[in-house]
């Protein structure tokens, strides 16, 4: 099989770039190691910045996002049981930002994409890059049961964290800045109309709680727990109990339960692989940078790689030029590490460490305090949680 460019991965940033390429008239082929309805239903991210809106709409992708998607004008910060409104089109000159489900943009995506093309096959696994540094890289890979091979102009690896693009990057050329948080997320889903109109970023007793929301009949919650814990250890009763604790506040506020639908846990961890190009061999969204999920920036940093590169992409397409495409790794990087510091001050700021270290406890609260004091501090979270501008 031959293809311009092999995508590896059909997650949200694989399947946007091949929407995006396909605009332009560029051909491509998707590879997917699962099967469309594991990737449908994989349960993660819910909050978009404006240009991620922007991105699937300019793919013709934003039908139900736009009759469904929750517009929000701002986030709750909750501590010492108090409660204080971030109003963003107040902070950052009108922007707002929109609640659509991850695996909801995957559905709208994965539909286009077979009805329309090009090509995305599920259950094809990648394994190995050939070649990557030379004119036509090789993609080998295993689909029903026999190994095969992709050649394409380009590749671009979107297999999310542990793939096998950054593997094909020679250990001399890639390096991966990583840290690990000493605590972990337990998330839920809930039959219950959420309990708030906006976003809850609690530090409450006893750590880290966030309230979102699904539907006006499904509610999303997080809840910091200890590393290693199993949904096991985690009845129902306990799970609305501690994040009852976590929201508490002075006046007549009730977090409502409902029946619990699905549960898991994920670590919190941040890691950059510089560079994110090699050759003709790119990565882009998880299989490039991994954020903890406090600052909501995984999936829209996922959506910025691949806007760049689909503009390098139709550069090349209609001029020959392979200017933008040389900048890609630089371009992004600038936008990765700051939304990578962040998701790395939202979460410290947020989350209990586990030696209940007092002194640490006061800066936070130090830092809550400024930020719902100060209005340049309250438009610094504002400008960063509702996306900064991308330089293109
Ligand atoms: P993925 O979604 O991981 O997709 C990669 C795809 O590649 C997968 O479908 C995988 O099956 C496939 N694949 C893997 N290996 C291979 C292979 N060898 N061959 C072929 N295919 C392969 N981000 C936000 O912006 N806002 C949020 O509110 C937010 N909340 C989050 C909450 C939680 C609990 C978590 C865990 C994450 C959250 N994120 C959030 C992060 C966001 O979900 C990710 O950043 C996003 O999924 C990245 O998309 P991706 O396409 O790069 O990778
Ligand atoms: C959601 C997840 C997040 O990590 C976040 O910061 C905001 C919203 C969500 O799943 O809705």
């Amino acid at each position: 099989m031959r293809t311009t460019v092999g995508i590896i991965g059909g997650g949200p940033a694989g399947l946007l770039l091949a929407r995006l390429l396909h605009r332009t008239g560029i051909d491509c082929v998707v590879l997917e190691s699962r099967t469309r309805s594991y990737v449908e239903q994989r349960q993660r991210a819910g909050m978009l910045e404006q240009g991620t809106v922007d991105a699937l709409r300019e793919c013709g992708a934003a039908g139900r996002l736009d009759a469904e998607g929750l517009i929000h004008q701002g986030i709750e910060l909750r501590f010492d049981r108090e409660r204080h409104h971030i109003d963003f089109p107040w902070l950052t000159g009108g922007r707002t930002v929109t609640i659509y489900a991850q695996t909801e943009i995957v559905k709208d995506l994965v539909a286009l994409q077979l009805a329309e093309g090009p090509p995305l096959l599920f259950g094809a696994e990648a394994l190995a890059i050939e070649k990557p540094e030379s004119g036509s890289p090789v993609v080998r890979f295993l689909h029903e049961g026999r190994e095969q091979t992709l050649s394409c102009d380009y590749v671009v690896g979107c297999e999310g964290s542990h793939g096998v693009a950054a593997e094909a990057f020679p250990a001399e050329v890639g390096r991966i800045y990583a840290h690990e948080y000493p605590y972990s997320w337990l998330g839920i889903l809930a039959d219950v109309p959420p309990s708030c109109e906006e976003l809850i970023y609690a530090r409450g007793p006893g750590g880290f709680a966030l309230h979102s929301m699904r539907s006006p009949s499904v509610s999303r919650l997080y809840l910091q727990v200890p590393n290693g814990s199993d949904v096991r250890d985690w009845p129902d009763e306990r799970i609305w109990d501690a994040l009852d604790a976590r929201f508490a506040i002075d006046g007549d506020w009730r977090l409502a339960r409902g029946p619990i639908t699905s549960k898991s846990v994920t670590r919190m961890r941040s890691s950059v692989h510089e560079p994110m190009r090699y050759g003709r061999l790119f990565l882009a969204g998880d299989a490039a940078h991994i954020v903890p999920p406090t600052g909501a920036k995984g999936l829209n940093l996922a959506v910025s790689d691949v806007r760049v590169l689909a503009r390098g992409f139709a550069e090349l397409h209609r001029t020959g030029s392979t200017e933008l495409l040389d900048r890609y790794s630089e371009l992004c990087l600038a936008r990765v590490w700051q939304a990578t510091r962040f998701s790395y001050d939202m979460t410290r700021m947020l989350h209990a460490q586990p030696d209940g270290d007092a002194f640490e406890h006061r800066m936070q609260l130090a830092r809550l305090r400024r930020i719902t004091a100060s209005r340049p501090a309250a438009a610094e979270l504002a400008a960063n949680y509702t996306g900064l501008p991308l330089a293109l």
